[in-house]
C-alpha cells in the first residue's frame, strides 16, 4: 500500500468517513485524521458515527478536495454519486483500538474516543491537480465552527457570524461557484438553527 508512504506523520488530514447505519445506510461525515505507523488515529466525540464503528467495527475514509462536499455532508445532504465524483483516494479500515477519555476543552467538559484504525484496502479514483485556494480554507473553517454551533454560547455564535461575514468578501473574491454553494448552504442552516 504504497500510497501510505506519502502521508506525514502527526499533522491532521481532513476527511471524510463513511460508517453503516443500523438500517445499512451510510453516514458519510468530516473529521480530522492522523496517521502514525500506518495506523488512521481519530478523536471523535459522541455522535453517529462513534456509534456505528462501535457497532460495526470499520469504517472507509474518503479522500478529496472538494468543500461543497464536505458541507454537504457536515449539513446531511449528500448524495453519493455526488461523493463519488470527486472523491480521490478511498481507504476502507479496520478498527482496531479504541479509548475513551475525559478532556475539557473550550467548550467545558467532554468524553473524546480515540479510535485506531488499520487501512485494508485502498482505491485510487481519481487524480486531480493539488489546489490551495483561500476560499476552500475559509469554508473548511467555517464548517469546524458551525459543527460546534450546538456548544457555542451568545458570544461565540456573535463571533461565528462575524466571521462568516468576513469570510464572505474573501470567497467572493477568491472562489468559485461551489464555495460560493457552499457559503449559502452553510448560511441556510444557520438560519434553521436560528
Ligand atoms: C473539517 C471538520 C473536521 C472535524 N473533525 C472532527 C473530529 O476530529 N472529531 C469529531 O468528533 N468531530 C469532528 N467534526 C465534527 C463532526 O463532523 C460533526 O460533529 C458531525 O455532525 C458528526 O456527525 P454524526 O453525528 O452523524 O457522526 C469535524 C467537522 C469538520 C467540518
Amino acid at each position: 500500500m504504497a500510497i501510505l508512504d506519502n502521508f506525514e506523520e502527526d499533522m491532521t488530514y481532513e476527511v471524510l468517513v463513511s460508517t453503516k447505519n443500523e438500517d445499512g445506510s451510510l453516514n458519510v461525515k468530516p473529521f480530522g485524521l492522523k496517521i502514525r505507523d500506518n495506523d488512521f488515529i481519530f478523536k471523535i466525540f459522541p455522535n453517529k458515527t462513534l456509534l456505528n464503528i462501535k457497532n460495526s467495527d470499520e469504517l472507509t475514509v474518503y479522500f478529496l478536495q472538494d468543500v461543497l462536499i464536505f458541507t454537504k455532508a457536515l449539513t446531511s445532504n449528500l448524495d453519493y454519486d455526488d461523493l463519488l465524483d470527486e472523491i480521490n483516494y478511498e481507504i476502507s479500515c479496520k478498527i482496531s483500538n479504541m479509548d475513551t477519555t475525559i478532556i475539557d476543552d473550550g467548550y467545558g467538559k467532554n468524553v473524546a474516543t480515540t479510535i485506531i484504525a488499520k487501512p485494508t484496502k485502498i482505491i485510487e479514483h481519481k487524480k486531480t491537480l493539488p489546489i490551495i485556494n483561500r476560499a476552500s480554507n475559509q469554508i473548511m473553517e467555517l464548517l469546524i465552527d458551525f459543527s460546534r454551533y450546538e456548544f457555542m454560547d451568545v458570544d461565540a455564535r456573535n463571533n461565528f457570524i462575524q466571521k462568516l461575514n468576513y469570510s464572505e468578501k474573501i470567497i467572493i473574491k477568491t472562489g468559485n461557484k461551489k464555495h460560493l454553494d457552499s457559503l449559502n448552504l452553510l448560511k441556510k442552516e444557520l438560519k434553521q438553527k436560528e
